[in-house]
């Protein structure tokens, strides 16, 4: 039993290059996500680099983390910078206003530079535009980057940091429609140029300036925002999260679901694709040459929050159905890689879609951290197109196709393909045409697991992960693939 599809990859029409970046991640000032997620203090008995998890720092270099957000969201438009620097046990506790509980500030900006060095990551820094002002962003930037005798660069020195870190991108804003100031987009647009004209980098390195974006369908703030600022902006934003039940007072369960939300949360990975080629299209019109990027700076599953725990907010598990609408996403970026050169998926630790779950000293990879880790292969690598003619996967009314693919060159030649199954009852025997490409050997990795809500806990952390994939081979030019139900397999082809 089982279904067929046939694949065409297309080598010989080459597409854009695949951005590293389109594998970042957001890591916001809420819940675990710092706290116990990534910063631990240097005084805990938890294993640690200079406060950071050791086993969290070392799970992030593994995946070759490209770029990081912080400190917000929502958290972000609140933030005073200034909280976060100098002795830690000078720093005020504030009230997180947008999360709740409070901010001990223990973790600030010097914190935050040194982990995105720590762990080889560019810095992405999202600036208080709702409660702050250009004068605050500009001399945050000036105590990060000044190499000079500025009393900010000097006082950077006297709290420990010599030379100067690289900021690589700043957002000016976010959601600024919503928590960051209820705006319109012709006011935002407004604002943004204001603040964009006092961004400066003191070194001349330039700064990438990310405009707060639209939120999932909402076309028109593109629009404005590109025909009021479009020159001053380097990249504008995309939120978009897939909710299984599409009601945010109940969203469903990330561990209990039944295959009616298998399939609504895979149909929301799926609508990714149209909302780019929809809000890209819209900024064609002001920048045909596509110098502009869309930066899907927030996006991943969100569920209801873990029950029965105490943990703070926006602790949730993670399943097969996670690393499946993952793959999905990651490639109908790779699809769009003209426009779209950055995304960050929400978020790195202990919140929403998350890579990593923490438990005190434990620590467990999810599946998503896996697909990560299996995609890693395509940063930085050349798009290849690719047809896939295949089955409808099929449940009550809706439809989705049952398998999706992409695939890219890297930079020593090798092409590497993946294919995902949509389906959780049916294998597919998927054949692969490899057009313009010279390739007779085959390896691979598959992530699959017994059950769609299958997931890892920390006494149990190997149920979903990557194994070797033998299910591969080449007869007669054709590359035949027996592709597991729900699963993703990600082939390297020389
Ligand atoms: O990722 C959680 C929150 O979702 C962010 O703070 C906000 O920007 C979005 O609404």
């Amino acid at each position: 039993a089982g279904t067929e599809a046939d694949v065409t990859v297309h080598g010989d029409r080459p597409g854009p290059i695949i951005h590293r970046e389109i594998y970042g991640q957001f890591a916001e000032m809420l819940g675990r996500g710092i706290y116990g997620g990534i910063w631990v203090g240097e005084n805990s008995s938890i294993p640690n680099i200079h406060g950071y998890r050791k086993d969290v720092v070392e799970a992030l270099k593994a995946i070759k983390v490209p770029v990081i957000r912080w400190p917000g969201g929502c958290f972000a438009d609140q933030y005073d910078w200034r909280d976060g620097i100098g002795p830690r046990d000078k720093r005020p506790a504030r009230l997180n206003a947008s999360w709740g509980g409070e901010e001990s500030n223990q973790f600030g900006t010097h914190e935050f530079m040194d982990f995105a060095e720590l762990i080889g990551a560019k810095t992405y820094l999202s600036i208080n535009v709702g409660t702050g002002s250009p004068r605050e962003m500009s001399q945050w930037i000036e105590y990060i980057t000044a190499d000079g005798h500025t009393s900010l660069a000097q006082e950077r020195r006297a709290n420990g940091r010599d030379k100067p870190w690289k900021i690589d991108y700043v957002g000016i804003g976010n959601e600024m429609w919503g928590c960051g100031g209820s705006m319109r987009p012709e006011f935002y647009a407004d604002v943004y140029r204001q603040y964009a004209t006092f961004l400066h980098s003191p070194n001349d390195t330039p700064i990438e300036r990310i405009a707060s974006g639209a939120n999932a369908d909402d076309v028109g703030w593109t629009d404005k925002v590109m025909s009021i600022a479009g020159s001053q902006i380097d990249g504008i934003s995309l939120h978009y999260y897939t909710i299984p039940t599409g009601e945010w007072t109940h969203k469903g369960s990330a561990t209990h679901f039944d295959e009616a939300e298998w399939m609504s949360t895979l149909q929301g990975a799926m609508h990714m694709d149209e909302l780019i080629a929809k809000h890209s299209a819209v900024m064609d019109k002001y920048d045909p040459k596509k110098r502009v990027a869309l930066v899907v700076d927030e996006w991943g599953n969100w569920m209801d929050q873990e029950p029965g725990s105490n943990d703070p907010a926006l602790y949730q598990q993670n399943s097969l159905r996670d690393a499946v609408s993952a793959a999905i996403t990651l490639d109908i970026f790779h699809a769009h890689a003209d426009r779209v050169r950055m995304a960050n998926i929400a978020q790195m630790v202990n919140v929403l879609q998350a890579m990593i779950l923490t438990d005190k000293s434990k620590m467990v990879l999810t599946p998503t951290y896996d697909v990560f880790d299996m995609y890693k292969v395509f940063q930085g690598a050349t798009y290849l197109p690719v047809d896939v003619q295949g089955p409808v996967y099929r449940y009550g009314n809706a439809s989705v196709p049952g398998v999706h693919a992409t695939a890219g060159r890297d930079a020593s030649g090798v092409v590497h393909v993946a294919l995902v199954n949509l389906d959780p009852h049916q294998a597919d025997t998927v054949r692969v045409r490899l057009s313009g490409i010279k390739g007779t050997s085959v390896q691979g990795r598959v992530l699959t697991a017994p059950a769609m809500t299958s997931i890892n806990t920390f006494d149990q952390p190997h149920v979903v992960e990557p194994k070797v994939f033998d299910g591969a081979k080449f007869g007669d030019g054709v590359l035949t693939v027996a592709l597991p139900s729900k699963s993703v397999v990600v082939l390297d082809i020389r």
